[in-house]
């Protein structure tokens, strides 16, 4: 059986990546692909209770530190990539994932000074192999996004903990997120989310078609039988 392919959606609050997933969902079931649809934290039973005390606050109000909060994503991811994200790819189903690695790497890490080594570790950990073929990292200015998120809540909703924190320390992670694509070149992609919604759609559709279906069907073609193509990237660009 033909592996998925795993996408993840990537960027600081407000800049559309849900918009954005289903709308390449669509598209992608109208060239025949099967997909589902998942977001970080959450995706799994598990996961999803770890995102409450997370998301709500309740690990801030316990004092735990970045590095606890770091523990608490990897923790959440691991059951995530193992419960649902592994055993949809193996279906042959593509996975188009809101969040993940990355979001540890540049929240925790770069912007809360988590050390290095062990967000390396964790990740390690937490994804067991499973590295996204292709990355989407929607780039907006913090302070564009933080009042579409604003916008978006609906009356009477708090902001949640990450959104609660100020435009410098977005804007921060704005930059370490360009870096991280910069250094990565081959798995992630900047998009322009100061766009319109269709011409960023049309952006990752272009980016989708030339980088997982057109050399798929180049193999295929040439090698009916070969399903080393299919296998997930292991290695970072
Ligand atoms: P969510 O409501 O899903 O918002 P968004 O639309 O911005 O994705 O909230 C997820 C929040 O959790 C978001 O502020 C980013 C943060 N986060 C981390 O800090 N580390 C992580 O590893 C992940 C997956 C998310």
């Amino acid at each position: 059986m033909q592996q998925g392919k795993f996408i993840t959606f990537e960027g600081g609050e407000g800049v559309g990546k849900t918009t954005q997933i289903k709308l390449l969902s669509n598209r992608l079931k109208d060239a025949g692909i099967t997909c589902h649809h998942t977001r970080e934290p959450g995706g799994s039973a598990g996961a999803e209770a770890v995102r409450h005390v997370l998301l709500s606050g309740k690990a801030e109000e316990m004092g735990l530190s970045p590095a606890g909060e770091a523990l608490l994503f990897a923790a959440a991811r691991a059951d995530h990539v193992d419960t649902t994200i592994k055993p949809t790819l193996k279906k042959g189903h593509w996975v188009l994932c809101d969040r993940f690695m990355d979001s540890t790497r540049i929240y925790q890490g770069e912007a809360d000074n988590v050390a290095p080594e062990l967000i390396d570790s964790l990740e390690k950990l937490a994804i067991d192999g499973q590295v996204p073929h292709l990355t989407f990292i929607l780039d907006l200015r913090a302070e564009v996004g933080l009042n579409r998120a604003h916008e978006r809540r609906e009356e009477g909703e708090d902001a949640d903990r990450f959104e609660r924190e100020t435009v410098a320390t977005h804007e921060k992670r704005r930059q370490a997120f360009l870096r991280l694509a910069h250094n990565n070149p081959k798995r992630c992609k900047i998009i322009d989310a100061s766009q319109s919604i269709e011409e960023i759609s049309f952006d990752i559709w272009k980016i989708v078609e030339s980088e997982l279906i057109a050399p798929n069907k180049a193999d295929e073609e040439q090698s009916p039988t070969s399903d080393a193509s299919q296998q997930p990237q292991a290695k970072e660009g």
